[in-house]
């Protein structure tokens, strides 16, 4: 097997709307999923984060279960409304409570806590004052991502600002299909302004509050656009999916602008994008210490007539899908990361989120949940970002998604991507056999040419590590 880098380190993702469950514990505040899930036909069978795999409760068992995979590093996030529950001061102790036990169990069992500030779960009543549409969020969340860095910042070293910034804009303001489920163009282009100056504006208050060493980056959703057939027209309609999609965020992010066609576009049909202030993209570029990539699938694209301002459609895939009809391609992961490498770089890169969902067989009693096409899928991505590593790109965290199965968001609990099974009934967790070709694959990695990286500065002197 080629070498890692020395600091690479295997994880589990999860976020905290989808696991946590306990809505109402403890002061939580409510959130706009708490929200949306209530609305009718919003979610699948009505499912709702209210329960979810009750990790609020069950979070030692679910670290248990962590070490005894192997694995390195957690990507967890924090639940804005249990910290501050109407998105601005005071700050709920007993959420900051949680998160620090979470944080020292994970020192505990030598996993490394990586933390999402956002992963979705705006409080309910921020949304009532605009919501990300308002520059005003992007400032209250600078100041709670302050609150977490200074409270938890001798045990938490690296922060993510932003959970896939696409999807909470678009998705959440273009298409309605995620929380708060508004359908507007000019609504969604000034959030997703706003979602990157408070990457930016957090990333500052991070590195000015924390306690301890903090390592800052973003989480974005990327993936290759393939123009459906040969034609113009079709490779024009790649490059503006790919605007939409990549390069609205990558640019900002790391080269301090936004794509100029893409700009064009917008304004031809929506006016002055006057909501990007002087000063903002300065703000939006500030240096960041990795950056976070959530690999799923290539997306393939034609062009259409009418669909302003994109006109194009997606194409059916070209070869196997997972249970999302998502194209099953570990190639687009090389090519992503062998993009940025090339096109972004030097940049080290966090895989933040991989992974797939298929229709599982119920446990069986054997105690192993049969899985194979996600053990397939999983090892062909973890083989792609090893040949991306093998030719210069800088990787060096793999997080799968998801740890457990969980609450996915609009289609509710139908979908699962857990490398654990869990049986919503009984919340019993059974492992599936992609965690433990995932286990074994960490073993004997690290049985051969890569050892485990050792502690990290910063972390305190009590948490084991081997
Ligand atoms: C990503 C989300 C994550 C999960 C996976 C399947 O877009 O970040 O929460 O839903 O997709």
């Amino acid at each position: 097997m080629s070498a890692l880098p020395q600091d690479f380190r295997f994880g589990v993702a999860t976020a905290a709307y989808q696991i946590e469950g306990a809505t109402g514990a403890d002061g939580r505040g409510e959130s706009i999923w708490d929200v949306f899930c209530r609305v009718p036909g919003a979610v699948a069978g009505g499912d709702t984060g209210d329960v979810a795999c009750d990790h609020y409760h069950r979070w030692r068992e679910d670290l248990d279960l962590m070490e005894d995979l192997g694995v390195e590093t957690y990507r967890f996030s924090i639940a804005w409304p249990r910290v501050m529950p109407t998105g601005r001061g005071p700050v709920n102790a007993r959420g900051i409570d949680f998160y620090r036990r979470l944080a020292e169990g994970m020192l505990d069992r030598g996993i490394e806590p990586i933390a999402t500030l956002y992963h979705w779960d705006l409080p309910q009543r921020l949304q009532e004052a605009g919501g990300w549409a308002s520059r005003a969020t992007a400032e209250r969340f600078a100041e709670y991502a302050a609150v977490c860095a200074e409270a938890l910042g001798d045990v938490v070293g690296t922060w993510i600002t932003q959970n896939e910034p696409w999807c909470a804009a678009f998705l959440g303001h273009q298409t309605g299909t995620k929380a708060p489920g508004i359908r507007d163009w000019p609504t969604a282009l000034a959030a997703s302004h706003h979602l990157l100056l408070s990457h930016g504006l957090a990333t500052s208050a991070i590195r000015a509050a924390a306690a301890g060493p903090a390592d800052v980056g973003i989480a974005l959703n990327l993936a290759p656009i393939r123009p459906a057939t040969g034609s113009e027209e079709d490779a024009a309609a790649a490059r503006r999916q790919d605007g939409y999609l990549n390069r609205w965020f990558l640019d900002p992010v790391l080269r301090g602008r936004y794509p100029e066609d893409m700009v064009e576009l917008y304004e031809r049909h929506f006016g002055p994008l006057d909501v990007i202030a002087a000063g903002d993209l300065a703000q939006i570029a500030v240096p960041i210490d990795f950056l976070g990539v959530n690999y799923y699938n290539p997306m393939r694209v034609r062009a259409t007539a009418d669909g302003a301002p994109l006109h194009l459609e997606l194409a059916p895939p070209a070869g196997p899908t997972t249970a999302m009809g998502w194209e099953v391609d570990a190639g687009g992961l090389y090519e992503t990361l062998m993009r940025l490498a090339r096109g972004y770089g030097p940049l080290p890169i966090y895989i933040t989120e991989n992974g797939a969902s298929y229709d599982d067989p119920e446990p069986d009693g054997s105690g192993v949940v049969e899985d194979p096409e996600r053990t397939a899928y999983l090892a062909g991505h973890v083989d792609a970002m090893r040949r991306a590593i093998a030719d210069g790109a800088d990787v060096r965290r793999y997080c799968v998604w998801s740890f457990l199965d969980n609450f996915e968001w609009e289609e509710g609990y139908a979908k699962r991507f857990g490398i654990v099974h869990v049986d919503y009934e009984t919340q019993r967790r059974v492992p599936k056999r992609s965690g433990l070709w995932y286990r074994d694959h960490i073993a004997e990695t690290r049985r051969g040419d890569d050892p485990r990286p050792p502690r990290r500065d910063g972390w305190p002197a009590s948490a084991s590590q081997t």
